[in-house]
């Protein structure tokens, strides 16, 4: 039974970021939020074709992030130390930059996006251009390799539409003693934070350990240990195995943080409905602060093209004139406009920040990052607003 509990309106592909010419014939669907009384699952009510929002046009390289570089470099050299595998692959490799920290001849990469797959095939792994279905796991093993010992996906799982599909695919290609490691944005982080621009085409689901406890278990494999981590504004990595390997006896830590989203009514259809009336009050109160800011000719920018920031502005029904631009140090972003609402991207070199009143938080995942680097704005009498947890305005 899935219920309903959240119209975020009318919304384009979250990361295409276009040029002026491509408005005319921009894509829109609407983005409505269900909860699963079933399985405790969150989804997207109506999920958007994946060729449309995952192609070789696809903009976000991890690797142009530094704090995620680094984020990359200690998990491998943890899953390394702690279970040493000795076959890897990661399914959304992206341009490579957790692949790196492995040796290539035992690693392989599965990237639907063309441009990306292409970059890891060039640093020697091979890459699946593919989507990841069981069909695929046939052909790896087809193609001749064993088991795999460790498969690891960052930031994708959470993009896939079919859990029990993609569960099962990966079942059928996991050694018996492997380990299946994930990380995706936290459901209760995102209640907890009311951070609702998580939600956006590519995120099909925002995961709770609960509701994955349940669609594991019932696709015969166990979730078997989780690390909270402080990335994409509050993620979980999840561990899982056969469910043969383990009795069914839950680690502590598993259950302190099932017991946590007990609390916090996770499973209960009623948290949701208070969640969307705290979103429908950031948006009066981001709403009402922009209109102040320009009646009384104030200038306003924001830090990082960000797909959360395309949720935020077309809910809102921010735009230009009230958001004059955005800066983005992706430079496949720079030159174009953003989703929907269509406001400029330009580089953070070609825009003196000092020539703008207030700077809004579209990375506010980073605010630490960008403060420090920002410190001269700030010294110059520069604010900065974020809505996160709530419509604040910080200096
Ligand atoms: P993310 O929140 O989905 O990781 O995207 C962050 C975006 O923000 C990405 O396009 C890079 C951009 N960004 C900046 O423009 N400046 C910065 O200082 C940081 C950390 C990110």
């Amino acid at each position: 039974m899935k219920k309903e509990f959240l119209d975020l309106g009318r919304q384009p592909i979250a990361n295409k970021f276009l040029r002026e010419d491509e408005f005319k014939d921009e894509f829109f669907y609407n983005l409505k939020v269900v909860f699963d009384d079933d399985t405790k699952l969150v989804s997207l009510k109506d999920f958007v074709k994946p060729e449309l929002m995952f192609n070789d046009d696809y903009v976000y390289h991890t690797s142009l992030s530094v704090p995620m570089i680094k984020h990359f470099k200690e998990t491998a050299e943890m899953l390394m130390k702690e279970f040493n595998p000795l076959t890897v692959m990661e399914i959304g490799s992206n341009d490579g930059v957790f692949l790196k920290n492995w040796a290539n001849d035992y690693t392989i990469g599965v990237e639907p996006c063309g441009n990306f797959a292409k970059v890891t095939e060039d640093m020697g792994y091979q890459t699946y251009a593919e989507f990841w279905t069981t069909e695929l796991s046939e052909k790896i093993k087809n193609d001749g390799h064993v088991d795999f010992d460790l498969i690891y996906a960052a930031n994708c799982i959470c993009h896939i539409q079919d859990l029990d599909e993609c569960f099962s695919a990966i079942k059928n290609i996991l050694s018996k003693k492997g380990i299946f490691v994930f990380e995706d944005p936290s459901l209760l982080r995102m209640l907890e934070r009311g951070s609702y621009d998580q939600i956006y085409d590519e995120h099909a689901h925002i995961f709770s350990v609960t509701a994955l406890d349940n669609i594991l278990r019932k696709n015969g494999l166990i979730l078997f240990r989780v690390d909270n981590l402080s990335v994409h504004g509050g993620s979980n990595r999840i561990y899982v195995r056969h469910a043969n390997i383990l009795t069914d006896l839950i680690p502590e830590f598993v259950r302190n943080n099932l017991q946590k989203e007990k609390e916090f009514g996770i499973d209960k259809f009623q948290t949701y409905e208070i969640f969307a009336e705290r979103v429908e009050k950031s948006k009066e109160d981001l709403c009402k602060l922009l209109s102040e800011l320009k009646e009384s000719n104030k200038k306003v920018l924001s830090i990082g093209a960000t797909s959360k920031s395309t949720t935020v502005f077309n809910y809102c029904g921010i735009d230009e004139s009230l958001i004059e631009c955005i800066t983005d140090t992706t430079p496949d972003k720079q030159g174009m406009y953003s989703p929907g609402s269509h406001i400029p991207v330009v580089d953070r070199e070609s825009v003196n920040l000092n020539d703008y009143d207030y700077v809004f938080l579209g990375a506010w995942n980073f605010k630490e990052v960008i403060t420090d680097k920002e410190k001269d704005f700030i010294e110059n009498g520069g604010k900065f607003i974020t809505h996160v947890p709530e419509v604040t305005v910080f200096s």
